[in-house]
């Protein structure tokens, strides 16, 4: 995983639990003097660890805590690269570029970066079917993501994660619903 979800971690950790908790997971779980760069690649395993290390501080699910991330690292991200962004009208358009638009950018501008394949189905104006796939099986992640692009337009947005990879499908399968400007 490329630095920057890493410097979302951190940012997200250290504003809600302070820098103490940000170096206890670092201690914990990544090498001895580790400093993520945005544009650099670390482990998955680092960010796996540190996300179940959270939950089981907070006595949340995983789940919830990747999906809280997610959320938090929307807005990171369009921080960071606020360009991207200005492609885009509004939610509907945003999420139906996250494959062709948004992710074709970052395999532009980072070194191998390992993405996910996600693609759409627009059914009406207020429902999009949303396709994910990819090894790392990040989807509650990818839920958080879409939760903070809706935040962002000030759109309300349902998921319904109709299947999912961690239950042995290829893909997930999750029905967007969304209502707002
Ligand atoms: C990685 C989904 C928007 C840049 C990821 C991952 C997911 C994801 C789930 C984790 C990797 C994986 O699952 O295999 C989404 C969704 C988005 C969105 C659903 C919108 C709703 C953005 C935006 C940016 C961005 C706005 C800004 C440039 C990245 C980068 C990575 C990434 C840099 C890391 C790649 C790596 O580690 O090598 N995306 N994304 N994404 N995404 Fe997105
Ligand atoms: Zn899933």
């Amino acid at each position: 995983m490329k630095g920057i979800v890493y410097r979302g971690l951190e940012e997200l950790v250290i504003e809600n639990h302070g820098m103490a908790a940000w170096e206890a997971l670092l201690d914990k779980h990544a090498p001895k003097n580790r400093v993520y760069i945005s544009a650099q690649s670390y482990p998955d395993e680092e960010l796996f660890a540190m996300a179940n290390e959270v939950a089981s501080i907070l006595n949340k699910p995983l789940v919830d805590v990747l999906r809280v991330f997610g959320e938090y690292l929307f807005g990171y991200l369009i921080k960071k690269h606020s360009r991207i962004l200005e492609q885009f009208d509004g939610f509907q358009s945003l999420i139906l570029g996250i494959d062709s638009v948004i992710h074709a950018e970052v395999a532009k501008l980072y070194n191998e970066p390992n993405l996910p394949q996600i693609s759409c189905e627009q059914i009406d104006d207020k429902h999009i079917l949303l396709n994910y796939c990819s090894v790392r099986k990040l989807c509650f992640c990818a839920e958080g993501l879409i939760y903070g692009a809706g935040a962002h337009y000030g759109m309300k947005t349902q998921i319904d994660h109709q299947q999912c990879m961690h239950d042995g499908y290829e893909q997930c399968r999750m029905l967007l619903t969304y209502e707002g400007q």
